[in-house]
């Protein structure tokens, strides 16, 4: 019998074992507030609730298992495929599949021209990687705060902090929000300086302004996107720079590929050869990179992209099953869902009211971690990062509304398949944790 399928003999048969322990745990906690679990080596092990699960089907096994079956593993047809697809949906010319997230910002800075003693007007609150790629080419971040609502730069400051010597605005939809896009983007152009679009947590969400809407990926001169596991769709590890912009996108094609020239991939049914016999194989027009994107990657991405819209709606459900489940509860700020359109869901974070310190925080965290929820600080701020830090001599205060907000959110388990009681779970333990830091300030 498989084993998700045991019952425990006495109990009600059409409630699996791992739900009855999970129920059982939130009982007990439930009873005692104060209540610390059994970490005894041999105590029952209960299933958590991840902070993030892909969403994988048999359609994507498929696609997999026919790429490992074709005996083509890399930079071939089903990349392409992916490619268009992702170009269709964004709404671009070129579509650039590459090997990270990371990797695409790093390409599209190097073909942009950005380098060293140039600035690049950046968010703080974001995952770590948005600034990382200024530093790779060695220009500088320059940091301006954010709004407290959307969670994205403040356009006021973006404007603000323009100079000679701004080369860039790489602006980044925080959790999937494209809230100000157009207003960077007007900057930007009026500034006749590029906008970089860091999409990596935004793909499918599409904005609205006077102009009326666009995709997630279309506002900048070249957008990124991601596809680690816990973002919308995965290809595993993988990204993709989309752009109008025929030369960016040649020199990115040419980047990820070792400085090769660029052709159309080669659609025989063999790979390229490594070292080859083939001329254009080993002649290099530039400085490159292995930033490819493999086969089998591209597979499961395809497969992922012809179910976007169902993801997409999937985590809609999940995040208005939260909202109804902590409407009530004083303590939280939730995410806005002013615009549910616009919104591509990457995680769902709330945010303790201000009387909670980051100690409390991190505590709660730390509680409901031991009840088997996952949970994350998302995010840190970067200016404070050591290596950010050190370089540039930040300190607490510099960016205030993100050093703020940074303190007091948490991101909750989020993904597809999340059932109402699983939702119910998660909010009953975080409920309890704030109980209990209630209970300790008495
Ligand atoms: C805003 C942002 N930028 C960049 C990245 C980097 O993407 P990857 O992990 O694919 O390199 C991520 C991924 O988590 C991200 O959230």
């Amino acid at each position: 019998m498989p084993e998700d399928d045991r019952r425990r003999p006495g109990l009600n048969p059409a409630v699996p074992i791992r739900r009855l322990g999970m129920l059982r745990r939130a009982i007990a906690i439930h009873l005692d507030p104060l209540h610390t679990p059994n970490t005894e080596p041999d105590a029952p092990m209960f299933d958590e609730i991840p902070l993030s699960s892909p969403d994988i089907t048999e359609a994507e096994i498929h696609e997999v298992v026919r790429v490992l079956r074709s005996g083509r593993l890399s930079i071939g047809p089903v990349l392409e495929e992916f490619e268009r697809l992702v170009a269709d949906r964004v709404g671009t010319t070129h579509a650039v599949g590459v090997s990270t997230g990371t990797a695409g910002l790093h390409l599209s800075l190097l073909a942009l021209g950005i380098g060293p003693g140039d600035e690049v007007i950046t968010t703080p609150f974001s995952f770590i990687a948005s600034t990382n790629c200024i530093l790779y080419v060695g220009a500088r971040p320059v940091f301006v705060d954010i709004d407290p609502t959307s969670l994205n730069m403040d356009p006021a400051q973006v404007e603000a902090a323009i100079t000679p010597r701004t080369k860039a605005i790489l602006a980044v939809e925080v959790f999937g929000d494209p809230t100000h896009m157009e207003a960077y983007r007007t900057i930007a152009a009026r500034h006749e300086i590029p906008l970089i679009e860091d999409s990596c947590e935004g793909l499918g969400g599409r904005g609205c302004s006077k102009s009326g809407r666009r995709n997630i990926g279309a506002y900048g001169r070249v957008g990124v996107f991601g596809f680690y596991p816990n973002k919308q769709i995965t290809t595993g590890e993988g990204g993709m720079i989309v752009t109008d912009d025929d030369r960016l996108a040649d020199l990115c094609r040419s980047m990820r590929n070792q400085g090769r020239a660029v052709s159309r991939v080669d659609l025989s049914r063999h790979d390229p050869p490594p070292g080859g016999s083939g001329a254009s194989w080993l002649s290099f027009e530039r400085l490159g990179f292995n930033y490819r994107m493999n086969e089998l990657s591209a597979a499961l991405g395809v497969a992922q992209m012809r179910r976007l819209d169902e993801i997409l709606r999937k985590r809609r459900e999940v995040v208005e099953r939260y909202t109804r489940r902590l409407l009530s509860e004083h303590r939280l700020v939730l995410p806005n869902i002013d615009d549910a359109e616009s919104m591509s869901w990457f995680v769902y974070v709330v945010r303790l009211t201000n009387e909670f310190s980051r100690e409390e925080r991190d505590r709660i965290m730390a509680g409901m971690r031991r009840h088997d929820i996952g949970c994350a600080d998302y995010f840190p701020c970067i200016h404070l990062q050591p290596h950010v830090r050190n370089a540039f001599g930040h300190k607490p205060g510099d960016f205030p509304i993100a050093e703020s907000v940074s303190r007091r959110t948490i991101a909750l388990p989020f993904h597809n398949n999340m059932t109402d009681r699983d939702v119910d779970l998660v909010a009953q333990t975080l409920e309890l944790m704030l109980a209990r830091e209630g209970l300790r300030g008495m």
